[in-house]
């Protein structure tokens, strides 16, 4: 560990920057996928999920902050290039051959269910590891995750 003043344990530094590194890549793929979404969707719905998926990304890009920038806190380095993304994204690849609605909504719904779970199973590690204020943030973006995928669910029910 580099030296800092931020007093944290260094086992729970360890902890901490391993779930937000996994957070953070899979963020930023799903940012990637969500715009990708957003630009080629097509259909009778397209002006409502055209916007739905722009909040979507919109709010991401804040969240993808928050997670980089608690990581480099605690020193680590925020791993955010598109190399290496690709070569640890714990999501699926986006099908890039699909233009329906309802096909990028089901989509973009598998995969913020695994982002949503893998914040909150972080945030237990964390908040167990003994830094509450990673496990804060988690929170915050798990909250978003959350919406996001009622937001999602919502176009296939009902
Ligand atoms: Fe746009």
């Amino acid at each position: 560990m580099p030296q800092s003043r931020n007093d944290l344990h260094d086992n729970a530094k360890k902890t901490s920057i391993g779930v937000l590194q996994g957070c953070l890549t899979d963020s930023i793929d799903l940012y990637n996928a969500t715009r990708h979404a957003h630009w080629n969707v097509k259909g009778p719905h397209f002006s409502a999920l055209h916007t739905m998926f722009e909040e979507f990304y919109t709010t991401l890009a804040t969240d993808i902050d928050e997670l980089a920038e608690r990581l480099v806190q605690l020193g680590g380095t925020a791993m955010g290039t598109s190399q290496s993304v690709q070569g640890s994204t714990r999501l699926p690849a986006y099908p890039t051959d699909i233009k329906a609605g309802m096909d990028h909504v089901k989509a973009l719904l598998d995969r913020y269910a695994m982002v949503a779970k893998a914040l909150r199973e972080g945030i237990d590690a964390t908040d167990e590891a003994g830094d509450a204020d990673t496990a804060d943030i988690l929170t915050g973006v798990s909250k978003n995750a959350d919406k996001a995928l009622w937001m999602l669910e919502a176009h296939t029910q009902g």
